[in-house]
């Protein structure tokens, strides 16, 4: 019998892509699915959405249309969505795109199987967007990697709430995985070969897992332990928050060499106001404090962030805040954004009388000064050897490698196959406007 065929699409941030993978290795070991690179083949389609801006929500539905025309042709292909516009629409989704057969969520991924299996016998679609808290993890296959690098879910969830944001309504609140299951998930990588680790989080320094004596664990204990695992040469994390980036989370950045000299630190904004009405619970002078603190025990560090440019009431000086805050941070890279307005989020009913084109202006603006002090940490790189794990061949160049720098740059250089997975050192000789040209030192010995 031919294996079943898995068509599966993932949308948003790095929680999707984890659990994306997770679905894969699910239906791969429940149900001997293999998956495919397009859909016109599929027995079963999966989708897995975000929501965090109205652009990326209406791509589902969008993409829905266009599996549907697929599903005329192959009336027996299942279409199930995921992620987090199924958890915020749940049966809605079914009203809008009735060809859907299964809806469900991020704590529910686990049951997918079964929701199928349902779907066949009922002849009805299913939804179950329900939060069974952290019973998703204990129902899921080993992981399995590819390669040195994995990513390693910690926890899940967000109870920040902050006003412009849907995290917390499609995730869930949050919920830490114990120490034991995390410490046994980067053990069995690290024996498959992992060198580097990142752990995720929505919001991954508010991690306070269950330890072995029942007592809390917080973050940078957590990093403790899995710095003393062996195999694991490098750690990363994504993403953290200002307010839980704690004196021990940063002390930790001093006593721990495998740490990754890169940290993604969200702020959104650089007005106190704009902090205040978007509920970060913190100040412009709070962040600068902790970059500080975090510059003293590691003072070549890289910092990169989210902005939210044009939150509404969001006036000139509030944005000449923020271009104050990256003056004096000078970030290496950012995701930013214009304030997207969500349904249900308390921000949707805040006044908001700044026209698009001036945020977007702003915006164009914060990218072009961001993207200039990238170049001007490139630049400063040049001549520098470089700790790295190769993680791939180049996309382009015969016989080119790429690999990822401890400050999280892509470097391509010549190099043989057989270093793929291995950390080497690399002397960086060039550099582009997103990645730098590298040659090779010496291979670990
Ligand atoms: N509009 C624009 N950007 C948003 N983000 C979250 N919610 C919104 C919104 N309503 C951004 C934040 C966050 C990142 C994941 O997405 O910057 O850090
Ligand atoms: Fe959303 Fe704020 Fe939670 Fe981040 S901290 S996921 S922006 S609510």
């Amino acid at each position: 019998m031919t294996a079943k065929k898995l068509y599966l699409r993932s949308f948003g941030c790095q929680m999707n892509d984890y659990d994306s993978a997770r679905i894969v290795d699910l239906m791969r070991e429940k149900c001997g699915y293999e998956r495919l690179d397009a859909p016109e083949q599929a027995d079963l389609v999966v989708i897995v959405t975000c929501s965090i801006r109205e652009k990326a929500q209406e791509k589902t539905f969008s993409d829905l249309g266009r599996i549907r025309e697929i599903k005329k042709e192959r009336p027996d292909m299942m279409i199930a969505v995921g992620g987090c516009v199924a958890s915020q629409e749940g049966k809605n989704i079914l009203r809008r795109a009735p060809w859907v057969d299964v809806v469900f969520g991020p704590q529910t991924l686990h049951r997918l199987p079964a929701l199928l299996e349902k779907r066949l016998q009922t002849g009805r679609s299913q939804v179950d967007v329900t939060f069974p808290e952290i019973e998703k993890f204990d129902h899921l296959p080993a992981p399995r990697c590819e390669g040195a690098t994995a990513f390693v879910s910690v926890m899940e969830g967000c109870s920040k709430y902050c006003s412009y944001c849907v995290v917390p309504y499609t995730r869930g609140e949050e919920i830490s995985r114990p120490l034991m299951d995390v410490l046994v998930e980067c053990a069995q990588l690290a024996a498959q070969g992992v060198k580097e680790i990142t752990l995720l989080g929505q919001n991954v320094n508010a991690y306070q897992g269950k330890g072995v004596d029942g007592k809390e664990v917080g973050f940078a204990l957590l990093l403790e332990y899995v710095s003393e695992i062996a195999g694991i040469e490098r750690i990363r994390y994504t993403t953290s928050h200002p307010k839980e980036f704690s004196d021990r989370l940063i002390a930790a950045y001093g006593k721990l060499p495998k740490l990754a000299n890169h940290v993604h630190l969200p702020v959104q904004s650089g007005s106190d106001t704009i902090l205040t009405a978007m509920k970060r619970g913190y100040t412009h002078d709070w962040y600068l404090d902790r970059i500080a603190k975090l510059r003293a025990v590691r003072p070549d560090i890289c910092i990169a962030t989210d902005f939210i440019v044009g939150f509404p009431g969001e006036t000139q000086e509030d944005f000449d805040e923020t271009m104050r805050l990256i003056e004096e941070v000078g970030f290496d890279a950012s995701f930013s954004f214009v304030y997207s307005k969500r349904p249900g989020t308390p921000a949707a009913d805040l006044p908001d009388d700044t026209p698009q084109e001036v945020k977007l202006k702003r915006l164009q603006h914060l990218q072009a000064v961001i993207e200039a002090n990238a170049n001007k940490i490139a630049n400063a790189m040049l001549g520098q050897v470089e700790r790295c794990l190769v993680f791939d061949h180049a996309r382009r160049g015969e016989g080119m490698l790429s690999a990822r720098t401890d400050n999280n740059r892509v470097v391509n250089f010549v190099g043989d196959a057989s270093l793929i997975g291995q950390m080497v050192d690399v002397r960086i000789t060039e550099v582009f406007p997103h990645s730098l040209g590298g040659e090779l030192v010496q291979k670990e010995g």
